[in-house]
C-alpha cells in the first residue's frame, strides 16, 4: 500500500499549469526523487504534498486519507515534514537546543509551563536521537551561526525528523553544497530509517542515481516518466531532455 498518493492532481497560476493531471504513489520507505529541467513543477509539486501550496484539483492522499486543502501545520503534524533552508534555524543557540526545540514544538500540547519533568527528559532523548540520526552527535555544543553550510543543511534534516515523520520531502538538499558536503549529504539520507518514505527533488545525476529506488521526471508539470533507475536511463524522451548529461 501506498503512504502517499497524488491523484490527478493539477495546479495552475493564471494561464500556466505547473501541476497536469500528476498521479504518483510513494511507497513505505521508498526513496523516489524527482527530477526535471528548471520550471518544470517540481517545487509546486512538493509544496503541494507539504500543503504549502492547494491543489486547483485533484487529491493529496497520506496513508489514504484525503490531506487536500490541509493548512501545511495540520500536514506536517499528520506525518509529512519538510526542510525549510535556514528559516528554522536559531543561530545563536547550539545544534542539540535547535533540535530539542523542534521536537517540544512537534509536541506542544498547549501547557508547556506545566509540563513534567519526564516529558521535558523524553523531549531531549529524541533530540539527541535526532542528533546521532543526521550525524551531528559531535557537534551538539556548536552554536549554529558557527556551523559551515553544509552542516546547517544537515540541521534541517534533523530539524524536519525531530517529529518522527512517515514522509520527509527534500526540496534539493545538496543545492550549493562542495562535492564533499554532497558526499556528506548523501550518506545522511541514505542511512535514514528504511521505514521513512523520502520524496527527494535533485538536479545533480549521480546524487539522483546513487539514492533512488524510483525516479519521475516531471516535464512542463506532466510525469513524463516514472520508474526504477534502469527504466528510467532507458527512456528515448528522458535521454532526449536530457541530452548531453551522463546517464
Ligand atoms: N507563486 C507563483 N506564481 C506564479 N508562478 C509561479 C509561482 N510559483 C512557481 N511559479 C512558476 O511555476 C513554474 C514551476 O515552478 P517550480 O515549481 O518552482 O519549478 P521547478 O522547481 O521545477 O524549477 C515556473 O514557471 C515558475 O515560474
Ligand atoms: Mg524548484
Amino acid at each position: 500500500m501506498s503512504v502517499l498518493r497524488l491523484d490527478n492532481l493539477c495546479r495552475s497560476f493564471g494561464s500556466l499549469v505547473v501541476t497536469h493531471n500528476v498521479n504518483l504513489t510513494i511507497a513505505a520507505g521508498e526513496r523516489h526523487v524527482v527530477i526535471g529541467p528548471n520550471g518544470a513543477g517540481k517545487t509546486s509539486l512538493i509544496n503541494q504534498m507539504g500543503g504549502q501550496l492547494q491543489p486547483s484539483a485533484g487529491r493529496v492522499l497520506l496513508d489514504e486519507v484525503d490531506i487536500t486543502g490541509w493548512a501545511p501545520e495540520r500536514i506536517l503534524h499528520a506525518g509529512i515534514a519538510r526542510t525549510f533552508q535556514k528559516n528554522n534555524l536559531f543561530f545563536n543557540l547550539s545544534v542539540l537546543e535547535n533540535l530539542r526545540l523542534a521536537v517540544q514544538a512537534r509536541r506542544a500540547s498547549g501547557f508547556s509551563v506545566l509540563r513534567p519533568a519526564a516529558a521535558r527528559v523524553d523531549i531531549l532523548a529524541r533530540a539527541r536521537e535526532v542528533l546521532v540520526q543526521v550525524r551531528m552527535d559531535a557537534d551538539a555544543d556548536r552554536l549554529v551561526r558557527n556551523l559551515s553550510y553544509g552542516e546547517q543543511r544537515q540541521l534541517e534534516v534533523g530539524m524536519a525528523l525531530a517529529g518522527d515523520p512517515t514522509v520527509l520531502l527534500l526540496d534539493e538538499p545538496t543545492s550549493g553544497m562542495s562535492p564533499a558536503e554532497t558526499v556528506g549529504m548523501i550518506d545522511l539520507v541514505r542511512s535514514l530509517p528504511s521505514s521513512l518514505s523520502i520524496v527527494m527533488i535533485e538536479h545533480d545525476m549521480n546524487v539522483v542515481f546513487s539514492l533512488a529506488d524510483r525516479i519521475t521526471v516531471l516535464y512542463y508539470g506532466e510525469v513524463l516518466a516514472t520508474g526504477v533507475p534502469a527504466q528510467i536511463q532507458a527512456n528515448a524522451r528522458v535521454r532526449e531532455i536530457y541530452l548531453g548529461a551522463s546517464h
